[in-house]
């Protein structure tokens, strides 16, 4: 029997030719008593020593860096044509068998199919294993028989014969799922038996991705950039003005902590500290609704330089994506686009736009606004009025309703500020509804603004400019959406970044004449609208920037304020509780360096890496919609002796 650290020192001895190492002497094994010896081996994935000149013999190890200090020759996954007559020793889950003489192993890396000759013994016996029983198998490679080939398995040309199996661990019959079967599982189960899911080969590659990125992202913020990693505290206090965070009881009557929704202060008060290009790896908190790509818990990637502008951070960021881009995706180029807030909206109705998608959004505010039968009849504002439209090429009417239903009801709770009104292009009269809304002269001029053809559909927005820019917005990715769910292929498979920057400082608050910050308090306002601050702030515009990879907001990030007194002003116009944050304004009073920085959702950009449905696919331990952790039931209960410790009581509703 092979025992564990066997392979460990594998050592033989290579005769070199044209670059290449080619074995012509049998292993020699620290352990070579055992009955290892005698095994042929060729070079191995892993193999990457530099050898020292043509025609010289040269002592170097033979085991692939996977296979080191464990007690397997090869991954299920590493075996070819090329390895037909070696003997092999192989560790994995039983992931199939039938009449106990063909078996399916797999592992991590790959499946491999292990074919029992008729005359052996252990037939009877494997017959009886459960599936995603643990076993090992020994044996040998063979080509299987011409015809016989899997062309959809990697390992498909070749089986193991084989000579001894040995049960590591056996698993009970009753699995909640198959492993073979990815799509019969739902996700609920899948969560719960998590640990399962782990072993589907999807997971296996999305977790495989995700660490490969991080370790060229580390790579490239220490070795290139001189960055240091710096952990900072999960528990803390609460951040105003930002999403809704989780509190923590403590053991000191109603006081609390808060877990947080970023390490934004720290990232700050690091930079006064002096440690002046700071990265982490950062676990963030925020107790808002699930979505597909949001989680309760998530992690960024985050990052902060002193010393910085706006152009120098971006420069920087798309040297890391660059620097750690996965090579089997299609290569993205630098720099980036960028685009305005206000041209953001403008052209796709969003402030993450989706340049896949070949239509975009139009601006016909003025004239809709010749419409006297639309404008003299409503109250519009007209100085906040606007229209939008977006034409759907070729669209299908079946699609168009199943979308309309769906999307109509969402639309009026979303965007209450405005009305939607849709015509498909067919016949003569299909603008009869418009004319009786607008005026045959204003349906006439939109009809030619927006080049409508036989078969599009025309979707028209009026009303508050902010909510029609973003009904049609909305309609021009669902809508792509329905389509792609029907098989059409309407978005191109590149990655197309973008830079959103120019965003307003303000927005309007939860209730009249207050303000709320557009990403957090303590981003530097634009140095040209300085003295619109206290004039009219909802038109200044901050120094903060997002990233958008495909539609979706992978990052974010602002040049911040660094003088206290600025700091004051912008916290008092936010209403915001100076007494809360008088150790970040005292810490700037101390010599802080101007800064800037950002933070990379690791989750939604692992997620578009990966092509996955949801940012949960690419997380060992996600929460449901809900926030719960299926596996462990988590949140629970505590017991009554916990409560009181915690100085908590629950109130029955
Ligand atoms: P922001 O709040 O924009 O900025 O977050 C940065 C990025 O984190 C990701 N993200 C999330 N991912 C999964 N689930 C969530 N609930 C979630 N929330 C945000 C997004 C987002 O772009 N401190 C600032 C950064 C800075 O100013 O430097 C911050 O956290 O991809």
């Amino acid at each position: 029997m092979f025992n564990r650290n066997r392979l460990l020192y594998n050592l033989c001895k290579y005769k070199v030719s044209n670059n290449r190492a080619i074995i012509t002497q049998q292993i020699l094994t620290a352990n070579h008593k055992n009955n290892i010896t005698g095994i042929n081996h060729s070079p191995v994935s892993g193999y990457s020593h530099t050898v020292a000149s043509k025609h010289q013999y040269k002592v170097v190890e033979t085991i692939a860096p996977v296979n080191k200090f464990v007690n397997r020759t090869h991954t299920c996954g590493e075996l070819t044509i090329n390895n037909v007559g070696e003997k092999v020793h192989l560790c994995g889950w039983l992931e199939f068998q039938r009449m106990g003489k063909f078996l399916v192993l797999r592992d991590a890396y790959g499946s491999i199919q292990v074919i029992v000759s008729d005359d052996n013994s252990l037939v009877q016996n494997i017959n009886h294993l459960p599936y995603e029983t643990v076993i090992s198998v020994t044996g040998t490679v063979v080509a299987r028989p011409v015809g016989q080939e899997n062309k959809k398995m990697k390992t498909g040309e070749i089986e193991i014969q084989l000579e001894a199996l040995e049960v590591l661990n056996i698993a009970t019959p009753q699995l909640p799922f198959s492993i073979r079967e990815y799509n019969k599982a739902k996700e609920a189960l899948r969560m719960q038996y998590r640990y399962l899911a782990l072993r589907f080969p999807e997971m296996q590659r999305n977790l495989r991705l995700r660490s490969n990125v991080l370790m060229k992202m580390r790579e490239y913020l220490i070795n290139n950039c001189d960055f240091v990693d710096v952990e900072t505290p999960t528990l803390f206090k609460s951040t105003p003005g930002g999403a809704r965070e989780f509190v923590v009881p403590t053991r000191h009557p109603g006081q609390f902590y808060s877990l947080v929704q970023s390490p934004q202060q720290f990232k700050q008060l690091l930079m006064i500290g002096g440690i002046d290009r700071y990265f982490q790896i950062a676990r963030c908190y925020r107790d808002e609704g699930s979505r597909h790509d949001r989680q309760p818990e998530f992690t960024q990637l985050d990052i902060e330089m002193s010393f910085i502008n706006r152009e120098g951070l971006i420069e920087m960021i798309e040297g890391l994506l660059l620097h750690s881009w996965p090579p089997e995706l299609s290569s993205i180029k630098v720099p980036f686009d960028h685009i305005t807030y206000n041209d953001a909206m403008e052209l796709y109705g969003s402030e993450q736009p989706d340049l896949r998608i070949p239509y975009n959004i139009q601006n016909i505010t003025e004239l809709i606004k010749q419409s006297s039968t639309l404008m003299d009849k409503t109250d519009f504002e007209h100085n906040t009025f606007g229209s939008y439209a977006v034409v759907i090429p070729n669209s299908q009417d079946c699609l168009i309703n199943s979308l309309k239903s769906q999307f109509n009801d969402m639309a009026k709770k979303q965007f209450p500020g405005a009305k939607l009104v849709q015509e498909k292009v067919t016949g003569d009269s299909w603008n009869s509804k418009l004319i009786k809304l607008f005026s045959e002269d204003v349906t006439k001029n939109i009809a030619d603004k927006l080049n409508v053809k036989e078969g599009d559909t025309l979707f028209i927005s009026f009303g508050e400019k902010a909510d029609a820019q973003q009904i049609v917005g909305k309609l021009r990715v669902e809508y792509t959406n329905v389509l792609e769910s029907k098989g059409r292929k309407i978005r191109s498979s590149d990655y197309l970044f973008l830079w959103v920057v120019d965003f307003p400082l303000f927005s309007p608050g939860e209730t009249k004449d207050t303000l709320a910050s557009t990403h957090h308090p303590f981003t530097q306002p634009h140095p040209d609208d300085m003295d619109l601050i206290s004039r009219d702030p909802l038109k200044v515009r901050g120094l903060h920037y997002d990233l958008v990879l495909n539609g979706s907001e992978i990052g974010g990030g602002s040049i911040r304020i660094h003088n206290p007194a600025l700091q004051t002003k912008i916290f008092d116009m936010l209403d915001i509780d100076k007494s809360q944050m008088y150790h970040l304004l005292e810490a700037l009073a101390s010599g802080a360096p101007p800064h800037g920085g950002i933070a990379l959702g690791l989750d939604r950009l692992t997620c578009l890496l990966c092509n996955a449905q949801s940012i949960r696919d690419v997380i060992a331990f996600p929460k449901t919609m809900e926030g719960r952790d299926l596996m462990s039931g988590a949140p629970v209960p505590i017991s009554s002796e916990e409560m009181e410790a915690y100085h908590i009581k629950t109130i029955n509703v």
